[in-house]
């Protein structure tokens, strides 16, 4: 897919057309308070620009995974339409209603550059299902559909792809942000172009490591999923985290890059606990791990090693923290990796999910090129699969 062929909003006539617009709104909640509203904030320029060109703008999102009526009271988007007026500075309607008598005649009644905020899409089961005639039911709302919900274009769902089959669609300037960026460093990265892969498992990132592997000049592993390399090149792990039926795959792995002169870089040495417990007793191991310890985060030497690594880089992706960056003792090889990453001048992309939220915490956003606001949808992106709330949009 040429993802540069897209339409977007510049693309269209937005003026006195009422413009459903696909937000992902999917921000986190305590207490019905909104923790972090930086998916709120990263959906404004495409709000603006509708507003500003005189479309009467719908927005329409899901939050969390709202299963039962009790569930459906903390997923209500009520907050959200409310940060979003304050970030905005003007007034935005909210309804509870999602494709009844009300949201109808209030998206009838809205004037070229009011806004309004219907409630969670996911409040029907049709949403998740891409439901044809939700999806026809939600269209009937506006004249252009507008999909700008990144976060969630993995998802073939009513609101980010079955209501594509109705209306023109283009997209808003966040997916246009998130395509370009990434698009632009799969394709053509400036050299080198180093990867950082961590969490937990091989198999949550075997796509991303299969794809970048084609790509990248150094692939960098940390997290629990490197304990199951270390497992592959015969090293004991001791108590640590490990998946044993990926031990072959991940010999697969190491023979690939070899092959393709990909540098591969592990953890030399780990930061070992005697319990998953932030109290617990520490110990660094060099290479094998004795048992009765698991490691829980990388150790200085492996630190030193991956910010060399990232200091002289053109490029660098990283995805998934190097340990239990959660507990402060477990944290030092993450912020090690985020504070070279943000020391190195290297066009840096971020992948959604737990780094960005380290990033964020760590004081490092702004000095990192892009953040994503995808988790799922950032991974499958670097996978290089098609993503339906992308394909569904129109082409140039
Ligand atoms: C996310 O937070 O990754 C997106 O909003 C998608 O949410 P989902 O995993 O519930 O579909």
């Amino acid at each position: 897919m040429n993802y540069m062929s897209k339409k977007t909003i510049e693309d269209i006539d937005v003026n006195g057309k009422r413009v459903l617009v696909r937000c992902d709104f999917n921000v986190p909640l305590n207490d019905g308070v909104i923790t972090d509203d930086k998916r709120i904030r990263e959906s404004i320029p495409t709000i603006q620009y509708l507003a500003d060109h005189g479309a009467a703008v719908i927005l329409c999102s899901h939050l969390g995974r709202p299963k039962d009526e009790e569930s459906k009271k903390k997923c209500t988007l009520a907050p959200v339409a409310k940060r979003l007026s304050e970030l905005m500075g003007r007034e935005v309607k909210f309804t509870t209603d999602i494709i009844g008598e009300e949201a109808h005649a209030m998206a009838a009644a809205l004037k070229p550059g009011e806004l309004l905020v219907i409630e969670n899409v996911r409040f029907f089961k049709e949403e998740t299902k891409n439901d044809p005639d939700f999806a026809k039911a939600l269209a009937s709302l506006a004249d252009i559909y507008v999909n700008d919900a990144f976060g969630t274009a993995h998802r073939a769902h009513a609101s980010t792809a079955g209501v594509a089959d109705y209306l023109p669609v283009v997209c808003g300037y966040l997916i246009r942000k998130e395509i370009t960026v990434m698009g632009g460093a799969l394709a053509d990265p400036k050299r080198p172009f180093v990867a950082i892969l961590g969490g937990a498992k091989v198999s949550d990132k075997i796509g991303v490591i299969t794809n970048l592997i084609d790509k990248v000049d150094t692939l960098i592993i940390g997290g629990a999923m490197a304990y199951t390399f270390h497992m592959a090149r015969g090293l004991t792990i001791g108590d640590s985290k490990v998946e044993l039926d990926k031990v072959e795959l991940a010999k697969d792995i190491l023979a690939k890059a070899e092959q393709k002169g990909v540098r591969f870089l592990l953890p030399v040495d780990t930061m070992a606990a005697d319990a998953f417990d932030v109290n617990a007793n520490t110990k660094v191991f060099e290479g094998p791990i004795d048992d009765g310890w698991m490691g829980l985060d990388i150790g200085p030497k492996t630190s030193a090693l991956f910010a060399e690594a990232v200091r002289d880089a053109g490029t660098v992706i990283w995805n998934g923290p190097m340990g239990v960056s959660e507990m402060p003792p477990f944290a030092k090889g993450t912020i090690a990796v985020a504070q070279a990453i943000a020391e190195s001048g290297a066009i840096s992309i971020i992948g959604g999910g737990d780094s960005a939220a380290a990033v964020e915490q760590l004081g490092f956003a702004d000095k990192m090129t892009h953040i994503s606001t995808g988790g799922g949808a950032s991974l499958e992106f670097l996978e290089g699969l098609e993503l339906p709330g992308i394909a569904c949009l129109n082409d140039k």
